[in-house]
């Protein structure tokens, strides 16, 4: 599959609008995911709005990148859906990666910024975007078109990690 390996954070973006039925197929796939006893206790809010893009960019010391973006999803867990709690971020991993990997195959790039379990960058989110209290922000992934088409990265297949039937 092209798109795992083809795939690279972006930092840069075009100022270009990323067009709406492109934002549904990277929900899409996110909502496609896998999740503890199928529990799908994840929620977005796609902002595309300057003031708040601004303020998601300081949401952490390492999100400056969305300030460069046309848009961002923020990807949260609903506290009230979940009947696996201890599994939310696995769940929101696999859904993260799964909109990030539908958005290479649509020509944009991504980066993941993260967020939880970091209380601070969490609380931050909450207040910018009003969240409710149920709603645990789990990451930030800016999207939009490169700026530069990405350049591959080499292969980090490392067969010394591979081990069979035991370590
Ligand atoms: C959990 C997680 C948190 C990350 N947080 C940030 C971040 O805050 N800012 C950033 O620029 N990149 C962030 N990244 C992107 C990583 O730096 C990047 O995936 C890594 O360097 C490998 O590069 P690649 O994505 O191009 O393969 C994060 C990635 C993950 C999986």
């Amino acid at each position: 599959m092209d798109e795992i390996f083809t795939r690279t954070s972006v930092r840069d973006y075009r100022p270009d609008p990323v067009e709406p039925e492109k934002v549904e197929l990277i929900l899409r796939a996110a909502m496609q995911a896998p999740s503890a006893r199928n529990q799908q206790a994840w929620e977005f809010v796609v902002v595309d709005d300057r003031g708040l893009i601004e303020g998601l960019s300081t949401a952490s010391p390492y999100a400056g990148p969305v300030g460069r973006a046309p848009m961002a999803v923020v990807v949260m867990g609903d506290r009230d859906r979940m009947t696996v709690p201890q599994m939310w971020e696995q769940d929101l991993g696999a859904c993260t990666e799964n909109l990030m990997l539908e958005a290479r195959h649509l020509g944009l790039g991504t980066v993941w910024i993260g967020i939880a379990p970091v209380q601070d960058r969490m609380d931050r989110i909450s207040d910018l975007l009003g969240l409710p209290g149920n709603m645990m922000p789990f990451c930030i992934v800016a999207v939009g078109y490169p700026r530069e088409e990405p350049v591959p990265h080499a292969s980090r297949y490392d067969p010394s990690r591979v081990h069979r039937n035991g370590f």
